[in-house]
């Protein structure tokens, strides 16, 4: 059958399977950034945008896809720049197989949290990523990584709670003003 995908920007036409997903066709077309960890939904590694909205590629049909716009990695080079700096600033990365997929989701909560007008709180992080699996970290050097990055993306005065951080004596003196 024949489909027609946009990927970051570029129309794809190609005849495929009808059981063809979505991972094997960006594959089958050099963007290799997609990787597949699970191929059962879940690891997160095939994460990719569908109208901007992350799937996972790995169980979505590429005949779905037909006529509608998914972005990779590869097509966010430029955003994806300040969040890789957090993650090697904060050493997140080891074997690196599941970035692709991490950054991916990470980028879409922010565009989400954006258009909300709000940052997410730590519990939203969580939630949103939990999806997001890493054999390798542990977790708590990623976490900091995409807090330092969303502490940049939002700034300090609308998200004062979460990422400020809280200084005893201030307060205690705070509290001793308005007493
Ligand atoms: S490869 Fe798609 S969720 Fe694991
Ligand atoms: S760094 Fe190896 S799987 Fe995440």
């Amino acid at each position: 059958m024949n489909v027609a995908i946009e990927v970051n920007g570029i129309k794809i036409a190609d005849d495929i399977e009808p059981d063809t997903t979505l991972f094997e066709f960006l594959r089958g077309h050099g963007f290799k950034s997609v990787k597949c960890g699970c191929e059962t939904t879940n690891c997160g590694l095939c994460t990719v945008w569908l109208d901007e909205e992350p799937v996972l590629s790995c169980a979505t049909f590429a005949a779905r896809v037909d006529g509608r716009r998914v972005t990779t990695l590869e097509g966010l080079q430029a955003e994806s720049a300040a969040l890789a700096r957090c993650i090697a600033e904060e050493g997140a990365e080891q074997c690196g197989f599941c970035a692709p997929g991490l950054v991916m989701s990470v980028l879409a909560l922010e565009r989400a949290y954006r258009a909300a007008g709000h940052a997410p709180t730590p519990a939203e992080v969580d939630h949103y990523l939990a999806g997001n699996l890493c054999r390798c970290t542990g977790y708590m050097s990623q976490r900091r990584a995409i807090d330092r990055y969303l502490a940049e993306c939002f700034d300090y005065f609308t998200a004062p709670d979460l990422f400020a951080p809280v200084d005893p004596v201030a307060c205690a003196a705070d509290a001793g003003k308005e007493a």
